[in-house]
């Protein structure tokens, strides 16, 4: 049976972000992001002064940790919420970027978010976006997309996207940082960053956000929400 889900992958600052609330809005349905589920307990970890590489103490911690997507009121849209607060843009720093990468190599913080996500999709049709989203989360997902663009074009991205990246920072300085982190969200054992056989590649290298919602769009019909 197919999963509830449009899943949407791809490597950091690739665009899929903006590509997968664009999507969800015009369909009228929820968007999941979620990257936030690892920047969520990467600045919880960093709060409690634990290592982001510290598998040992960021397991413990989960054991007292409430991780969800809620709304802050009614018309708000879906956030990430860990015990009970809203990180929100406080999640959007090169630092927490890089934390949430180590934290996302670990075993426990997979099987702990793989839970919070498949019970997602279980009564509502969802756009959800991630790296192992069509891979591992929802390998039976109705739509499954790999979002990507050239090293320029996302370093160029990330570049322009308020806080996400420290004073000075260069073309070249966000370009090496991205790598780096598609490196390790790529070579880590468990639920690897790679396209699902199943997959419709997408390269947005040339595309405005509406021409790569058109892309999309081309692609889905017949849904059930
Ligand atoms: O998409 P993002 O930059 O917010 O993701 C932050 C980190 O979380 C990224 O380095 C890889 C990791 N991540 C993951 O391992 N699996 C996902 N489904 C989503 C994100």
């Amino acid at each position: 049976m197919l999963a509830n889900v449009i899943a949407i992958d791809g490597p950091a600052a690739s665009g899929k972000s903006t590509a997968a609330k664009n999507l969800a809005k015009t369909l009228g349905i929820v968007y999941i992001n979620t990257g936030s589920m690892y920047r969520a307990i990467a600045w919880k970890a960093a709060q409690k002064g634990i290592s982001s590489k510290d598998s040992e103490a960021v397991e413990k911690m989960l054991q007292n940790t409430t991780l969800a997507y809620e709304q802050q009121t009614p018309s708000s849209p879906w956030d990430i919420c860990i015990d009970g607060i809203f990180p929100g843009q406080k999640l959007r720093s090169p630092e927490i970027a890089q934390a949430a990468s180590d934290v996302a190599t670990m075993p426990a913080v997979r099987a702990f978010t793989l839970d919070i996500q498949r019970n997602m999709a279980k009564d509502k049709l969802i756009v959800m976006e991630g790296r192992d989203i069509g891979t591992v989360v929802f390998p039976n997902a109705r739509y499954k997309f790999f979002l990507t663009a050239s090293p320029r074009a996302r370093a160029y991205r990330r570049l322009t996207q308020d806080g996400e990246t420290p004073d000075g920072a260069t073309l070249d300085s966000v370009a090496a940082e991205i790598a780096e982190r598609d490196k390790q969200d790529s070579e880590r054992t468990v639920a690897p960053l790679r396209q699902a056989e199943d997959a419709i590649y997408v390269d947005s290298s040339n595309c405005t956000q509406e021409q790569t919602l058109a892309v999309l769009l081309r692609y889905i019909h017949d849904l059930k929400k």
